[in-house]
């Protein structure tokens, strides 16, 4: 299959194919996309079996969800401009024995994504390992395209970043060193007053771990990020005028707006460890805000998007 052909693999030399700051620089009006995270195929059995770590042979549960959450999103009118998975594409960590598998299964429900709406995808702990190497990373990228790259949609920036090499780059330094670069350029992109270049009307940013999960001086745990790097982000982000960012990871909704940033933190399309329901979210990006609500699968597939939002995108 060509590479243009082959919907997984869009994000490729840091761009997103179709959605080039060429392409897509200008403001054309409010539109909405939707977020989701954590398909995470195997981790119900496993979860079930008490054995995170391993297990999860079983994955027809996620499938099923998937497929759920692909249904959903196809009907919607007017159609999302994308869809974006926020990590934790599958359960088994890279060399383990289900991941092919379970890649290769997620791929067929994904396929029924109607082609007008573009997939893109976030790499997670589960997609990359928990101490990501160069092989793992390699191994990602050839199955789903970059792991981090920024695309341009309606006149809006967002930045896919790969948030394993904030948790523990021991294994790969130079890769992180990379993506520090590479995004230290594109935040002062965002940020810049040049005449030549267009001025982003929002700037946007997805990853798998949140910053924070509810509160920017919260303690360190396995669902944030580190302290001292959450705040290295944080000030960076907010110079650039990063208004939102997008993350999965904790199976649970969570999040809070603080100092002008938005930490949006979404609950999983499979496994829920809280009393969320299997969902995504919608967001709807107007020219001054953007508004973004959790739907459970079956709520979005019977209803569609509420009333109030469907009027903000008239606007
Ligand atoms: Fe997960």
């Amino acid at each position: 299959m060509a590479e243009s052909e082959n919907i997984f693999l869009k994000a490729k030399h840091r761009t997103f194919s179709g959605l080039t700051e060429d392409a897509e620089h200008k403001w054309t009006g409010p539109f909405f996309f939707i977020q989701a995270a954590d398909p995470q195929l195997g981790l119900m059995k496993a979860w079930r079996d008490g054995d995170c770590d391993g297990g999860g042979e079983e994955w027809a549960e996620e499938v099923e969800l998937t497929k759920q959450a692909v249904e959903a999103v196809n009907q919607l009118r007017p159609r999302p401009r994308f869809m974006v998975l926020c990590g934790d594409l599958v359960h088994a960590m890279p060399g383990t024995p289900f991941r092919e598998g379970q890649e290769k299964d997620l791929k067929a429900a994904l396929k029924g994504t109607d082609p007008s709406i573009p997939l893109v995808f976030v790499s997670g702990n589960h997609d990359l390992g928990n101490t990501p190497t160069p092989s793992t990373v390699e191994q990602y990228c050839r199955e789903w395209g970059d792991d981090y790259f920024s695309f341009w949609v309606g006149g809006v920036l967002c930045l896919v970043l790969n948030s394993q090499l904030f948790f523990d780059a021991s294994a790969c330094p130079e890769l992180r060193e990379a993506q520090e670069a590479w995004l230290e350029a594109q935040l002062s992109r965002a940020s810049s007053s040049s005449s030549t270049e267009p001025k982003p009307k929002h700037v946007l940013i997805f990853q798998h771990i949140p910053l924070y999960l509810k509160s920017p001086d919260e303690e360190d745990d396995y669902f944030n990020l580190r302290r001292t790097v959450r705040q290295n982000l944080l000030d960076r982000f907010k110079k650039a005028g990063v208004k939102a960012v997008f993350s999965g990871h904790y199976h649970r909704n969570a999040g809070g707006c603080h100092g002008g940033l938005d930490m949006v933190v979404s609950s999983a399309i499979g496994c829920q460890l809280g009393e969320d329901t299997h969902g995504v979210r919608v967001v709807v990006v107007t020219a001054d805000n953007v508004i973004h609500r959790y739907y459970s699968l079956e709520q979005l597939r019977a209803r569609g998007l509420d009333e109030d939002l469907k009027k903000l995108l008239q606007a």
